[in-house]
């Protein structure tokens, strides 16, 4: 759910994922900018309260008082609120004051209900900042506007919060009240807050985690869908000596090396800081403070882009025993994750141990397989390098041939006891599987396609993997009438079936490529698409020096190209006329207005805000059709989002159109 993004505003526009050093208005020593700050967050009602600070602000703007020409967002004094219990001012006043210091993101003063307290109390506050949160509205002429998430640690109340403000006209959408949570390692129940608000909030707009501000948790937060952070962690943390890294914090005092190759950490030692003033060594901490917390940004921007940013987290999450209980419990929110993964992507899937069993990839591929229907029989393979059909095949081509070369795979039994054995289907279609960790079983038809073919683990195998795999293996086989079965499967995995022995001399292999490429479409497409697409007369090209499979034809008429890469179709005009004839609206549509209508047809892509209706199982990076409103197909291309973001955004690209049917 990371995503890279661009937050335009009065000031100029911040890339996000982005970190917001907190400034203290008048105190700040540091120039935050040098570090990498392209935003900045301060608190409105410090500078409301002392009567110098306002004098300025309202006679120079906010911008000149903090010294910062970028944009300034400004906090409302709800922090204090949550502190201090009172404050000295109303909504609608600090609403106006933020717009009349020239803020360039203002909040309303949202009530911070802490964790853990009653429901009642906690759905009180929270009408409050509903209330609120429509009085900012009212109030504001230009100001862009922050409606802060609350509802204590009540999942369904934040989920009502969200959507009640996420359905107003607000620009960002802070999550509140975690800084408790944070400061006690309560991170699994930061995980159920953010994903019960986010999963509510218009994906068209950022959200800020407000007060997380450890590297430790900025990957965690981002692959939840946070775009925001705010720190007063680099300066809070230095005036007490402590160097963060992003896999923790480091006491100056057990220092005997420098924890990285910051400018600071590479001028000075340990023993420098500590002897220096504490004024001095407090600038230098909070110097090295910032530049790790920007450099984790920066990797984080950087593992989005390359489509590994989970497994950032899950290297993260293994710094601390309460991160690691957040990436598990992420485990409960895989299906929303999924909608928002990419199909597919420019990296392997790496295995790092039983947590990436819950990847979003895994869930996917899992139920995408178990829709496609099964033939009668099948043989389970233990795995081989990959591609496994290319390996595989040399080996069991010779099957029932004179000499197949067997004994690289083993002995075989057959599963005896199965629900519809009795009948007798010896002469039937054989599936032929290959099992491994992670995604359990590969029908050899598509072992190409991401990530079955691009992803490693280990191969020592780990208990929770071994389970994994085990319940898949006996799942899928209950839809087979006949099930044989490598020996070394049911020794690796510890199944326990009633076997007999089995001559594997019996089975007849065919690998037949017209059987697989229609085995391909029916998964990424849907059943049927493969009948639908190369049911007719086709001629296959292949690649002559890899051998694979790279064009479809009908005649001289290409239908598709298997994408070497990811192992999926790539339609031509053809293909998509007859997968639009094939699938029902709205499956794989993207349905634009008449506006953009001559726009698709010359082949130019497809902005979201003409987007009138979508297939709403759309992911991105996609192949999908282009059509108008009467369902006339207009063009073919990918989908650059999901159908949430779609339909949401106002702005950008939603569909790097191929190619336009004039
Ligand atoms: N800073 C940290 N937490 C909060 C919160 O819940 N609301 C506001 N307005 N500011 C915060």
């Amino acid at each position: 759910m990371g995503r890279i993004g661009i937050l335009k505003t009065p000031h100029g526009n911040v890339k996000t994922p982005a970190l917001m050093p907190v400034i203290h208005p008048g105190k700040q020593t540091i120039d935050v900018k040098k570090y990498g700050a392209d935003i900045v967050i301060t608190n409105s009602y410090i500078i409301y309260k002392n009567e110098e600070l306002k004098k300025k602000a309202l006679e120079e703007g906010i911008h000149s008082l903090i010294n910062f020409e970028g944009p300034i967002v400004t906090d409302s004094g709800s922090f204090q609120l949550s502190v201090y219990g009172d404050i000295d001012v109303t909504n609608k006043e600090i609403i106006e004051f933020q717009e009349n210091i020239g803020t360039d993101i203002g909040t309303s003063l949202d009530i911070p209900t802490p964790p853990y307290v009653k429901r009642e109390r906690a759905e009180k506050e929270l009408e409050i900042t509903l209330e609120r949160a429509k009085e900012a509205l009212d109030a504001r002429k230009n100001l862009m506007l922050n409606s802060v998430v609350q509802g204590s640690t009540f999942p369904d109340l934040r989920a009502k919060c969200a959507e009640a403000i996420g359905q107003m006209d607000f620009e960002v959408y802070p999550i509140g009240a975690v800084v408790p949570l944070l400061e006690n390692y309560k991170y699994k129940d930061v995980v159920d807050i953010v994903m019960a608000s986010v999963a509510n909030l218009p994906p068209s707009r950022p959200r800020h985690l407000m007060g997380a501000g450890h590297p430790m948790v900025f990957a965690l937060a981002v692959a939840m869908g946070c775009d925001l952070f705010d720190s007063a962690a680099y300066i809070l943390y230095a005036q007490d000596d402590r160097l963060m890294m992003p896999n923790g914090t480091y006491k100056l005092q057990d220092l005997l090396e420098m924890p990285c190759s910051c400018e600071v950490c590479t001028k000075y030692t340990p023993n420098d800081l500590r002897s220096m003033k504490k004024e001095q060594r407090m600038k230098l901490i909070a110097q090295h403070n910032l530049h790790v917390s920007f450099a984790e940004i920066r990797k984080i921007r950087q593992a989005i882009v390359d489509g590994n940013l989970l497994e950032l987290v899950e290297q993260r999450c293994r710094a601390h025993p309460y991160l690691l209980d957040a990436l598990r419990n992420l485990k409960n929110y895989t299906e929303l994750m999924e909608e928002y993964d990419p199909e597919y992507k420019n990296s392997a899937f790496f295995y790092t141990g039983p947590e990436s069993l819950n990847r979003p990839e895994i869930f996917r591929y899992l139920s995408r397989i178990s829709r496609i229907p099964q033939k009668n029989r099948v043989l389970l393979l233990p795995s081989f390098k990959k591609p496994y059909s290319k390996n595989i095949q040399n080996i069991l081509t010779n099957f029932g041939r004179d000499k197949p070369d067997l004994e690289k795979l083993g002995n075989f039994y057959r599963i005896k006891g199965l629900k519809s054995e009795n009948s007798s289907h010896i002469d039937e279609q054989l599936q032929v599987v290959v099992v491994d960790v992670p995604f359990g079983v590969i029908p050899l038809e598509i072992d190409e396609i991401y990530p079955l073919a691009q992803n490693e683990s280990p191969s020592l195998l780990d208990g929770d993997s071994k389970i994994f795999v085990k319940n898949i293996i006996n799942e899928y086989i209950n839809n087979f009438n006949e099930v044989i079965i490598s020996e070394s499967l049911i020794k690796k995995f510890d199944l326990d079936f009633e076997l007999e022995n089995f001559n594997i001399n019996e089975l007849r292999l065919q690998f037949d490529d017209k059987e697989k490429i229609k085995y391909i479409a029916d998964y990424q497409f849907g059943t049927g698409a493969g009948k639908a697409l190369f049911g007719t007369n086709v001629d296959i090209v292949k690649s002559r020096k890899t051998g694979k499979i790279r064009h479809v034809y009908d005649g001289e008429d290409l239908i598709a190209t298997l994408r070497a890469s990811d192992g999926i179709f790539v339609l031509s005009m053809l293909g998509a006329e007859r997968l639009h004839e094939f699938l029902e609206y709205p499956k794989s549509r993207v349905v634009v207005n008449s506006d953009a209508e001559p726009f698709a047809r010359e082949g130019k892509s497809i902005f979201a805000k003409f987007v009138i209706d979508i297939d709403i199982n759309i992911r991105a990076n996609e192949e999908v059709l282009i059509v108008n409103e009467n369902d006339d197909l207009l063009a073919f291309g990918k989908s650059i989002l999901n159908a949430h973001e779609i339909k949401d955004l106002k702005t950008g690209q939603a569909v790097k159109t191929r190619k336009g049917g004039k």
